[in-house]
């Protein structure tokens, strides 16, 4: 079936950095609530910018580090464009429309948006290897890009304090060679726990049961990381980094002790971003591989979980 390859990463943030001291004097909070109990220090929040900008602006950094990476590669032969969000500009058209107007490739790319909450990076990559294999062209775009902060509700503390804007952007590629790329995807209806009012409603805003949706997120996290790598025969003995959703470094943080001996293959950076849904594991990706830590041969574990209730983890080698 070919294997994905990630050929390169990019991301784009707002200009505007709010700190956990500037939503304190938005709601009734502090900096240390917020630290202590989600390990979040600060937020990007949308002014000029918008959900579609930022994808297409991470997408157009992807591409760029592609083009100097890759020598095989051109825009022209990317042939999907997924774009995991619940934010975007329009009900429709598409943001991964958009962006393929921006990169130019009007008539010659399939391109849907694609909404299963903080799991929809990892849906996207499932729906881009069984795509790929369909398809002429082997490269496909995958962003995650949210404008999070227009569908908070600043009357609710315990919510509005979580959330960020941010894009990610990941350039793959289908290889037909050895190696490892296996995902799994889940899906539970669940529209108590955490809930957002969709198009046509007036003041959308996300609401969540902060506690069910913790215990949820702990146990999809470990159930889906097992399950990935008792499915592709490997243990946590060859795992270099676990990237989870970025929604909470307690989450993380709870898990990581289940995992004795392997706490620090669990990368966190929620406290630079908040969450930014769909697109918290591309920064997390876009950061690790530009600080030099992800190193070909690595293998990785990354796992999204969130709405719907969704969960979605795979295996990677670099
Ligand atoms: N600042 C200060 N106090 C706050 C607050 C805030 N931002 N939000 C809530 N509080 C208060 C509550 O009013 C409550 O006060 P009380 O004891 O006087 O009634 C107290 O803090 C505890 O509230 P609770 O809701 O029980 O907090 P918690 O320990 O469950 O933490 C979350 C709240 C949201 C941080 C936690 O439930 C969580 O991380 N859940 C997962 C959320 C998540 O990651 N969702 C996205 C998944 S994709």
């Amino acid at each position: 079936m070919g294997i994905l390859k990630f050929v390169a990463t990019g991301k784009a943030l707002p200009k505007k950095i709010v700190t956990n001291d500037d939503i304190s004097k938005i709601v009734d909070t502090s900096d240390e609530w917020i630290e202590t109990r989600t390990g979040i220090k600060k937020r990007y929040f949308c002014e000029e910018e918008s959900c579609n900008s930022l994808a297409i602006e991470a997408a157009k950094e992807a591409i760029n580090r592609a083009l100097q990476k890759d020598s095989e590669f051109d825009v022209l032969k990317i042939g999907l464009i997924i774009v995991a969000t619940t934010s975007g500009n329009y009900a429709f058209p598409s943001t991964a429309c958009m962006v393929g107007k921006a990169l130019g490739l009007k008539g010659s790319v399939m391109a849907y948006d694609l909404s299963a909450a903080c799991s929809g990076f990892m849906y996207a990559l499932q729906n881009a290897k069984a795509l790929l294999n369909e398809m002429d062209k082997k490269y496909a775009l995958i962003i995650g890009s949210e404008e999070l902060s227009k569908l908070l509700d600043f009357n609710d503390r315990t919510t509005c304090v979580l959330f960020g804007d941010g894009a990610a952007a990941t350039l793959v590629k289908l290889e037909d060679r050895e190696g490892i790329s296996y995902i799994s995807s889940f899906s539970d209806g669940n529209d108590e726990d955490l809930v957002c009012e969709g198009v046509g409603e007036e003041n959308s805003s996300i609401k969540m049961k902060g506690q069910a949706v913790f215990k949820f997120a702990v146990k999809a996290i470990k159930q889906s990381v097992d399950e990935v790598l008792l499915k592709t025969g490997l243990d946590m003995e060859d795992i270099d980094y676990v990237v989870c959703h970025q929604a909470n470094a307690r989450i993380i943080d709870f898990v990581k002790k289940t995992y004795e001996g392997h706490e620090e293959k669990f990368y966190q950076n929620v406290g630079e971003y908040a969450n930014t849904s769909a697109a918290s594991i591309g920064l997390a990706l876009d950061d690790l591989f530009e600080s030099g830590k992800l190193k070909k041969g690595m293998k990785i574990v990354c796992v999204g979980f969130g709405a719907g209730l969704t969960w979605s983890a795979g295996v990677f080698e670099i």
